[in-house]
């Protein structure tokens, strides 16, 4: 049997992704109440970190020991990744020992090397392109909130950038409507609006996008790897910030969910991301369910 690997959302079926959404929440319940639970023991994750990350880092970390098994931090810096040792020699040595990989890196291509070149399941950590683990935290964290997503308004503020096109991904798998405001040259890729055309749609205007939404997402302007862009982007993108007024377009349930680490004052305003409607710490939560729930499924013997 070939290897089941998580590159992006489209690596599952709908049904998988809803059994794990499932399986988020119920493996949450039992950590809330003492139970422990190790399917993974004497297993070991080796996690490639290519960028930082906090959320990400801790929570497969966390996931790996709570599930019984061992996390194994790999940095470029202190590994031979980082002195051009091929991604094909890695991927082949680093998973002879260990039992599955979690990469977070630039392009999207690496994870897709190292998964072809993998004997055990890679995941895809975040890649310039997509971050398909921040939406399983982000479906789990709307069901908990609101019940099932199929059917409802999703509106994706900003940047087009690797959230929205996991955005777009699961609008395609869990079933909704997707909305993207963004200014002009800072669209998704083409080829995936195109093919996701029945579900997404390009609006330039935020307001106009925001018009009776269930669920409202932004991220920042700048992502890991476009920091010499910073101050261009703040220019271009600066009508597409999370506000008050905004949240009041959307429907009056309307959640307002951000990936993190989030710029107060930019992307969104301090009174949204902190207000009622915030769900933002239940969603950096929600990442270790969500993906020791990922884990479990494809590291389970
Ligand atoms: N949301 C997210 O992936 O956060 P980190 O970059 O801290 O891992
Ligand atoms: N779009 C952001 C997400 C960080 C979790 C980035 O790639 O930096």
């Amino acid at each position: 049997m070939t290897n089941q690997h998580f590159l992006t959302l489209k690596s599952l079926s709908t049904e998988q992704l809803n059994q794990l959404l499932q399986r988020g929440i119920e493996l949450k319940a039992m950590q809330k109440a003492g139970e422990i639970y190790e399917p993974l023991k004497n297993q070991t994750l080796a996690m490639i970190f290519e960028k930082a990350s906090t959320r990400t880092r801790i929570s497969f970390e966390v996931g790996m020991t709570q599930l019984g098994g061992h996390a194994l931090f790999l940095s470029p810096r202190d590994t031979q990744l980082g002195r051009g040792e091929p991604i094909e020699d890695s991927a082949r040595v680093i998973s002879s020992m260990v039992d599955g990989i979690m990469v977070r890196t630039f392009e999207h291509s690496i994870v897709e090397t190292m998964a072809e070149f993998s004997s055990v399941p890679v995941i895809n950590a975040l890649t310039d392109d997509f971050h398909p683990c921040q939406l399983l935290a982000d479906m789990q964290t709307y069901y908990e909130h609101r019940g099932s997503i199929q059917g409802k308004t999703v509106v994706w503020i900003g940047d087009g950038n690797n959230m929205c096109q996991s955005y777009i991904n699961a609008a395609q798998l869990y079933d909704f409507k997707l909305r993207v405001a963004c200014p002009k040259g800072f669209e998704p890729r083409a080829d995936l609006v195109e093919m996701a055309k029945d579900r997404v749609e390009i609006i330039r205007d935020p307001m106009q996008a925001a018009d009776k939404a269930d669920l409202i997402v932004t991220d920042v302007w700048a992502s890991m790897g476009q920091e010499d862009e910073q101050r261009l982007r703040k220019q271009a993108l600066s009508h597409y910030r999370v506000s008050q007024p905004l949240m009041e377009q959307a429907n009056p349930d309307a959640l307002f969910m951000h990936c993190l680490p989030a710029h107060r004052g930019e992307e969104v305003t301090a009174e949204v991301i902190d207000g009622s409607q915030s769900v933002v710490w239940d969603e950096a939560e929600n990442r270790l369910h969500a993906q020791k729930a990922l884990l479990e499924f494809l590291m389970k013997r």
